[in-house]
């Protein structure tokens, strides 16, 4: 079997010209227009049952293709990638205006430095299916929720939809490429319970044509704190700045010393 692809994709993205091209992406074909634009109508509608005025986190947001959505939704909307290039892309798309405060941070997802509850709603869009070892992906989805005091937003390769299975067929008959890693709802759900989180419902981009799904999950209650950490200013020195305290329009890099 080839093994392709959605890792590549991730060092692609930390490169000007693969973060210009993932910027274009959306653009490129009507088909992935067709798939913008319904991406945007679920957005729309999930975050109009969540109130308004919140603090957001985007995980792994790109270019900053849903920015304009959450800043509209946001007291403060926080952008988080590992990728400078689309941070810088995100920065630049986001503009002077929106949110009281933006602000961009480079990180990992797996470590996020933001304390428990540090955000009203977490978003993370298109990261899952890029990780095919289900420890890693346990990892991310328990940091979103984990930073999340209310709300989380996330997408996955949904294994039981019908272009899912045809893919699994494919790959298994036809030998095709691995491409997204395809998870089982089950296998978000159970992580959601464990901390405290239920789903509020399940939207399909489009129940023929794509594996996407977007779930919306809701705290039930608080868990204890398990851990802190710092955010350092790129440009200017201060380190472990606070969520809150932050300066509009900087890119902040996370200090990684989470404790264990
Ligand atoms: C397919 S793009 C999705 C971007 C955006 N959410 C959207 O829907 O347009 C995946 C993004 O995840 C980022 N990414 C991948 N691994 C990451 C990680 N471990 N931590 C933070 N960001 C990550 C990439 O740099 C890229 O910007």
């Amino acid at each position: 079997m080839r093994h392709s692809g959605k890792s590549n994709e991730i060092e692609r993205y930390q490169r000007e010209s693969g973060a210009a091209a993932y910027q274009l992406k959306y653009r490129s074909t009507w088909i992935r227009r067709l798939d913008d634009t319904r991406e945007h109508r679920i957005m729309s509608r999930l975050l109009h049952r969540i109130d308004h005025g919140l603090n957001i986190l985007d995980v792994a947001c790109g270019a900053g293709r849903f920015g304009e959505l959450l800043v509209g939704q946001a007291r403060s909307a926080t952008f988080l990638d590992l990728s400078m290039p689309m941070l810088q892309l995100c920065r630049h798309a986001m503009g002077e205006g929106g949110a009281n405060q933006t602000t961009f941070i480079r990180a990992g997802a797996a470590s996020l430095p933001f304390r428990d509850d540090s955000f009203d709603l977490t978003v993370a869009v298109r990261l899952l299916h890029h990780f095919h070892d289900p420890l890693r992906r346990t990892e991310l989805i328990t940091e979103l929720l984990r930073v999340a005091r209310r709300w989380v937003i996330l997408t996955f390769a949904d294994r039981a939809s019908l272009k899912g299975r045809q893919r699994r067929i494919r790959r298994r008959w036809l030998g095709r490429k691995r491409g997204e890693a395809m998870i089982e709802r089950a296998e978000v759900l159970s992580l959601a319970a464990a901390e405290a989180f239920q789903r509020v419902t399940i939207v399909p981009i489009s129940r023929l044509f794509s594996t996407q799904v977007y779930v919306l999950l809701e705290r039930q209650r608080h868990t204890p704190e398990r851990s802190r950490a710092g955010l350092c200013e790129l440009d200017a020195v201060p380190c472990n700045t606070e969520v809150g305290t932050m300066r509009r329009n900087m890119i902040y890099a996370a200090v990684f010393d989470k404790p264990s």
